[in-house]
């Protein structure tokens, strides 16, 4: 069985409740392929999910950008992985370079969080990639291996878990992956699943590219034969992430 094309949404810290409505009736009155083929994941700001969520056409499905590494409390500011399950939030991104690299998360702390968040019946985007400064000095495969490795440490299961491949010096910088070079560490990835993981989570897991796609590039590298979906910053903001939900097809 194929692995469904899977394309995600990170709002990012952006929107307010009216750009947030704007933004929720465009997918609600978009024509995009069925559910069947297309899995369709958007994540809003915390503040926003509850709303998205009541606003939402049933067939896309929501996810919170981070949550906590372990059970609520005395943790100001964080928000629980039990929290998002009591909000019926079925999907959470977690190690984003963004928080990895501006709060320090280590690869050790996204791997805790994953388990935990499944644990709790959460699906999970996992987030790996590379610095600029770690792909020139070719060292891109290590870092990633090593990043997926602090989750493979940490995990049986990995059902529910879609490996997003996010090279940071794409992220925001309107400098995407050639299809070459998105294919060649998808492949690798997924080499290193099989290995590590065993055959079947390398066939079924799908590994996702995100970083600079836009409605002109989504369909070559949707193309590529381990590039199973995207997950799309600032575009999914704007109409042109209805182009790359058709991307696949
Ligand atoms: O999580 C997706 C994001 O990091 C990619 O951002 O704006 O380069 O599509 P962007």
């Amino acid at each position: 069985m194929g692995r469904k094309f899977f394309v995600g949404g990170n709002w990012k810290c952006n929107g307010t409740s009216d750009e947030v409505k704007k933004i929720v009736t465009l997918l609600n009155e978009a024509e995009v392929p069925s559910e069947d083929d297309v899995e369709v994941v958007v994540s809003p700001p915390f503040v926003f999910l509850r709303m998205v969520k009541s606003l939402l056409r049933p067939d896309f499905s929501i996810a919170a950008q981070n949550c906590w590494v372990r059970k609520g409390g005395a943790f100001t500011g964080e928000v629980s992985a039990e929290m998002l399950v009591n909000l019926g939030i079925p999907w959470v991104i977690l190690g984003h370079s963004e928080r990895r690299l501006l709060l320090n998360e280590s690869n050790e702390f996204v791997g805790d969080k994953v388990a935990y968040a499944l644990s709790q019946g959460l699906k999970v985007i996992a987030c790996v990639g590379e610095t600029l400064e770690q792909r020139e000095s070719g060292s891109t495969m290590a870092v990633v291996a090593v990043q997926t490795k602090a989750i493979a440490e940490r995990v049986l299961n990995w059902s529910n878990i879609v490996l997003a491949y996010e090279p940071v010096w794409a992220i925001g910088t309107g400098k995407v992956a050639t299809p070459a070079q998105a294919q060649e560490v998808h492949y690798e990835l997924r080499k290193w699943l099989h290995e590590n993981a065993g055959a079947e989570v390398a066939a079924t897991t799908r590994i996702i590219y995100g970083g600079s796609v836009n409605g002109a590039n989504c369909k070559e590298l949707a193309a590529k034969p381990d590039v199973d979906g995207f997950l799309v910053g600032g575009a999914s903001l704007k109409p042109e992430f209805i182009d790359i939900i058709k991307s696949s097809t």
